[in-house]
């Protein structure tokens, strides 16, 4: 009891006084747009209603919630055609109440199916229990009925999740593959759209952040063909599951030409995990270590417009799934197993903060304040009022065009502009910043 008491005083004190922040991380990150969040489980559920320490984290620390366990298959529908919502109508009920969204993890998986889908296959090869049309229609079925049910109410599925193999980036042997064929994941999407038009859907995979790796390379180049086919995408999930050092070049890379195809994504898995001999032998400098990755991945988010979900697989070191399966690792979360922050939380607070502090600005319309007027060779900006600085930036942040004017009008030479999508950013006499893609 004593021990409880101490925790909360020393959780409340340090979340509204962490160094010169007044305000812990969801605060900052609403303010720069960005979803922060974590995935809950077994915990969650059984304390949330007694606001202890764990709840008040969850609650002043985060904007998005993601059942760890309690959305996948074999939790949502047990027994064939029979829906188990209790748990999730839960989270997403207390996520609402605390003014947080929830991710939907997930609808189509090969791993957590419950026996009755699992008797499709002996020794992993398919056994003929299901047939093509059968195994397709209990799919179909299982993503309209949750889909249906959570309308409205769930803004992001990871409607697929690791179709890849891990040898050769080739289509995973699942049951859905192997039943139904390779088409059954352009038809998770297409039956996810239909059921609830306006949620973004996503494949999340892991081992598939960095440009350049063969099953990052083999997942692009499968959503590119997706998105030729117009199957309805919203973006690719990068799990980022990482040990140290975290490839963040690779990562920028591989999220810009994501960028190009018109797609987002989501960090929706992220822990980073610590050797234990290294966290044993030197404490500070493994967690200073491990908090420069945590900032590397969040100036990803930061930086890059179509990517601005940060999700971390649980958030205390005390309920990981790391140290039971990855042997020899742990400390791989933002809390510590007694629940205090750790180094790569207050890093990650400090990057948002700084940036919620930049100059406010606007994305505008196309209304009277500025206009872009395209041709194959430039653009013209026109802006009612009196521009000081016009600038262009490409999504890796690097400016590539900047004028200091006094005028309402410029034009741009976009002869070397690569095709794709830029910022414009345009700093009025009167000190307003307004910014536009085009
Ligand atoms: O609920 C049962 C409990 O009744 C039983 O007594 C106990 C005995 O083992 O098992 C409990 O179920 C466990 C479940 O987690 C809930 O704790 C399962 O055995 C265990 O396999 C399961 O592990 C989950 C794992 O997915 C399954 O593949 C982890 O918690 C969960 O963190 C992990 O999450 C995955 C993502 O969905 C996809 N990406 C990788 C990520 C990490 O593996």
């Amino acid at each position: 009891m004593k021990k409880n008491i101490f925790l909360l005083a020393f959780v409340f004190s340090s979340l509204f006084s962490f160094g010169q922040w007044t305000q812990s991380l969801s605060y900052y990150a609403n303010k720069c747009k960005i979803k922060i969040g974590s995935a809950v489980g077994g915990p969650y559920f059984t304390n949330y209603d007694t606001r202890t320490t764990f709840d008040m984290i969850v609650k002043n620390n985060f904007n998005m919630l993601v059942a760890e366990n309690d959305m996948k298959y074999n939790a949502m529908e047990p027994t064939k055609g029979s829906f188990f919502f209790t748990t999730a109508d839960k989270l997403v009920t207390n996520a609402y109440n605390d003014g947080m969204t929830v991710r939907g993890h997930t609808l189509c998986w090969h791993s957590q199916l419950p026996s009755w889908v699992n008797a499709g296959l002996t020794n992993g090869i398919a056994n003929g229990v299901f047939t093509r049309a059968t195994l397709m229609a209990v799919l179909k079925n299982h993503i309209t009925t949750i889909m249906t049910h959570y309308k409205g109410l769930v803004p992001q599925w990871d409607v697929l999740n690791e179709p890849f193999s891990d040898s050769n980036g080739a289509l995973r042997n699942s049951i859905w593959q192997q039943v139904i064929g390779n088409d059954y994941i352009d038809s998770v999407f297409v039956w996810a759209h239909r059921a609830d038009p306006a949620a973004k859907l996503y494949l999340n995979d892991y081992s598939v952040e960095r440009m350049g790796s063969t099953k990052g390379d083999a997942m692009f180049n499968y959503i590119k063909g997706m998105v030729d086919r117009n199957i309805p995408i919203t973006g690719a999930g990068f799990q980022c599951h990482f040990g140290m050092p975290v490839d963040s070049t690779a990562m920028d890379k591989n999220i810009n030409r994501y960028a190009a195809i018109g797609l987002e994504v989501v960090f929706t898995e992220i822990d980073v995990r610590i050797l234990i001999t290294d966290y044993d032998k030197n404490k500070a400098a493994q967690l200073a270590l491990q908090a420069d990755n945590y900032r590397k991945l969040i100036h990803l988010c930061l930086e890059n417009p179509n990517c601005k979900t940060f999700i971390t697989w649980g958030f205390t070191d005390l309920y990981s799934w790391i140290p039971s399966s990855m042997a020899g690792y742990d400390h791989a979360l933002l809390f510590d197993k007694n629940l205090a922050p750790k180094p790569a939380y207050f890093t990650i607070l400090n990057e948002l903060a700084l940036e919620s502090q930049k100059t406010a600005v606007e994305d505008v319309k196309d209304d009277d304040i500025l206009k872009i007027q395209k041709s194959d060779e430039r653009i013209v900006v026109l802006s009612a009022n009196i521009m000081s600085r016009c600038q262009v930036y490409d999504l890796q942040g690097k400016c590539i065009f900047t004028s200091d004017i006094n005028r309402n009008e410029i034009e741009i030479p976009t002869n070397n502009f690569r095709k794709g999508i830029y910022i414009l950013k345009v700093q009025l006499e009167n000190g307003k910043v307004l910014m536009k893609k085009f």
